[in-house]
């Protein structure tokens, strides 16, 4: 019996990782997403009748394992060097007239963290970052839940594999717009996000952020395996690594110096930012002649490119109105060119933005471009000699009604629910591809339908009609068709997608599925006490409040009755949860902890269950106090709420 169960989960085994290396890997699908579930089902089934038979290396092992305390240090075989930089042309020059024409290997320099993962007996064991070189930090359980990371070779030898640990484009998107969602900041670069991914004490936030590893050196204690370092990369891609296919091997050079140019002016056009070229030797032979200095070899050099940062002046700032009614200040630039691509916008954010920055119109401004769509102002660089503070409009520039400013919110909003800039974003929102997904439905589009009376709320998008449609500029009777045609099936969108169409504030697309999982129904959702809808993972008071308060708005239950008669999915299967050590807890962060940062003592209270909120209340379980705790220990021990310190925290954790 035991035999023909080994034999089932191995052959499943082997199908799944030739299905996820042409997925992860290759980009090159061959089956749906739904045959490779099912075939992960039947797999995870089977591994529960045979735990026996479960090893670390099962594809089902990519979940990573329980949340931990802190980071064990593990020194490396050798140490992992760091790249001399060559910051123009010349000193690229100068790099390559000291060594010769020889040949040369050219590659991408991806903007992530260096790790190094160790293999086995053809199985991945240990992942371990950068650190000082010497000695990193071992992250296995994380490293584990990245996909283009084999956990299985088909070398039985010991093998070092090095690369670069990155965050794409689209992922580090998808996670800035869930943060914001969920009132959470924004990360300034995918190079922070992925940092913060490698390195989280639970290896399901990591896996929440969807890595990437790119392997690009090949070691067996501590040296390389093959003559070559061209012929190393494909011996990585043979094992199953992602190695990037944009490489050369470059005779001389010219070719390293084309290479170089040809990437520089087609970066923006790859899915994850790049911030140079790496030109390596390719004979190891000559390699080890070359040898190392303290810091780095003397085989290879980093080709920077120029950082996407420029100079100019702010001429104006204006102000959008948002979804929510948030007045954003923007700055109107004078249009120069960042990293190829010429800016004239950039964010302010709000108030609080504009005073840390200390920008009035007419200063000069250093702008970035990183990994956002939207470009940020860093600082100011000069102040204008005329220039001129911004303030807040008192009245909404697109409707002329009143804006007010909450005490304890960073944004201004439009009291006017029916203003036609926030119905606009609205539907934008509610059709924007990570929500219902209504292809062709953009901003030109939405203006029209808004403007000439057709859209007055969200769900007469339901209701428009070919003869409306090819009656607007710039709609074809064909896109017109398409159109309809992709509203009517966004109709089959499951409930999370309708949840976060609804544009209630703090419930992301993580929320919104937690939520349909936890609950099974819209209606139980919008008739739910705050307590009640506490109850599902990671919503805390905040979410909770958000939510229920939404429901409790006439309009808004308008737009759900309206919603359902388009016949919209409501319904959702539910799951149960598992039962955490802090259920129905709530815990106050104060100070400074020594063993983690407070971002991370949060993700351990919720993974266990619990709740985080910023503010002590009799209905307050803990409070944790480190260092310096401030106002809200005084507050706690003046309400009784039980105080824990650093030591207590950890042994209730554990
Ligand atoms: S080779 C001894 N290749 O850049 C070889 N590094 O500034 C050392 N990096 O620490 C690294 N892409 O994290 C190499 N294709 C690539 C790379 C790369 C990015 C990073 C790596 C390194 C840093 C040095």
């Amino acid at each position: 019996m035991n035999e023909k169960a080994r034999k089932e989960i191995d052959a499943l085994r082997e199908t799944l990782r030739h299905h996820e290396r042409l997925y992860y890997v290759l980009d090159q699908p061959e089956i749906t997403d739904a045959e490779y579930d099912a075939m992960m089902r039947q797999l995870n089934e089977l591994e529960a009748a045979h735990p026996e038979l479960i090893t670390p290396d099962s594809p089902t092992q990519r979940v990573g394992g329980k949340p931990r305390e802190g980071f064990v240090k593990v020194a490396h075989s050798t140490q992992m060097l760091s790249l001399d930089n060559a910051l123009n042309e010349e000193e690229l020059r100068e790099f390559l007239n000291r060594i010769g024409n020889v040949d040369y290997v050219t590659e991408l320099k991806l903007d992530g963290l260096s790790m190094s993962a160790r293999y086995q007996g053809g199985r991945f064991v240990q992942a371990v970052t950068r650190g000082d070189g010497l000695v990193g930090e071992e992250v296995t359980e994380n490293a584990r839940t990245i996909r283009t990371l084999p956990l299985s070779i088909p070398d039985p030898g010991e093998l070092e594999v090095r690369g670069e640990t990155i965050m794409n484009r689209r992922a580090f998107e998808r996670l800035n717009a869930e943060r914001e969602q969920q009132g959470l900041a924004r990360f300034a670069n995918p190079r922070n996000a992925a940092a913060g991914g490698l390195r989280a004490l639970d290896p399901a936030v990591t896996a929440s952020r969807r890595m990437d590893f790119y392997a690009y050196l090949l070691l067996s204690g501590g040296e390389p395996v093959h003559e070559s370092h061209a012929e190393s990369l494909v011996a990585l891609e043979k094992l199953g690594f992602k190695v990037n296919p944009n490489r050369r091997l470059c005779n001389g050079m010219d070719e390293v110096i084309a290479f170089c140019a040809e990437w520089e002016s087609r970066r923006e056009s790859l899915p994850y930012e790049i911030d140079g070229v790496v030109i390596k030797v390719d004979s190891i032979a000559a390699q080890r002649q070359l040898g190392w200095t303290s810091k780095a070899p003397r085989w290879a050099i980093a080709y920077k490119y120029a950082a996407r940062q420029a100079s100019t002046i702010v001429e104006n700032i204006g102000v959008q109105v948002g979804r929510t009614g948030a007045l954003t200040p923007v700055a109107h630039l004078q249009p120069v060119a960042v990293g190829g691509v010429t800016v004239s916008r950039a964010t302010l954010h709000n108030e609080d933005e504009i005073a840390r920055l200390g920008v009035e119109i007419g200063d000069e401004v250093l702008v970035e471009r990183s990994g956002d769509v939207i470009p940020r102002v860093v600082r100011v660089t000069r102040q204008g000699e005329s220039r001129r503070p911004f303030h807040m409009p008192a009245h909404c520039p697109v409707c002329g009604s009143n804006v007010v400013r909450e005490e304890d919110e960073a944004a201004t909003r439009c009291v006017n629910t029916n203003c036609p800039a926030r119905l606009k974003e609205s539907v934008l929102h509610f059709a924007a591809r990570l929500v219902m997904n209504i292809d062709g439905m953009g901003d030109a589009l939405v203006d029209q339908l808004v403007d000439r009376g057709l859209v007055k709320s969200v769900s007469d998008v339901y209701d428009l009609t070919l003869e409306q449609l090819v009656d607007l500029e710039r709609m074809g009777k064909k896109s017109a068709q398409n159109v309809l045609r992709n509203i009517d099936r966004s109709r089959q969108n499951p409930l999370p997608r309708v949840l976060v169409g609804l544009g209630i504030r703090f419930v992301g697309v993580r929320t919104a599925v937690l939520l349909a999982e936890a609950f099974g129904s819209l209606d139980v959702i919008a008739n739910a006490e705050v307590e009640t809808l506490q109850q599902a993972e990671e919503v805390g008071p905040k979410v909770a409040e958000s939510i229920h308060e939404f429901f409790r708005e006439p309009r808004n239950r308008e737009l759900v009755e309206r919603l359902r008669e388009k016949g919209l999915k409501f319904d959702h299967p539910r799951k149960e949860r598992k039962a955490g050590k802090f259920d129905g807890m709530t815990f106050v962060l104060t100070g400074t902890l020594a063993s983690m940062t407070r971002e991370q003592a949060s993700e351990r209270i919720q993974a266990a269950g619990g709740k985080v909120s910023g503010s002590v209340s009799k209905k307050t379980s803990y409070v944790v106090a480190g260092d310096e705790a401030g106002s809200k220990l005084d507050k706690a021990r003046k309400l009784e709420v039980p105080v824990l310190d650093e030591k207590k925290f950890m042994d209730l954790l554990n």
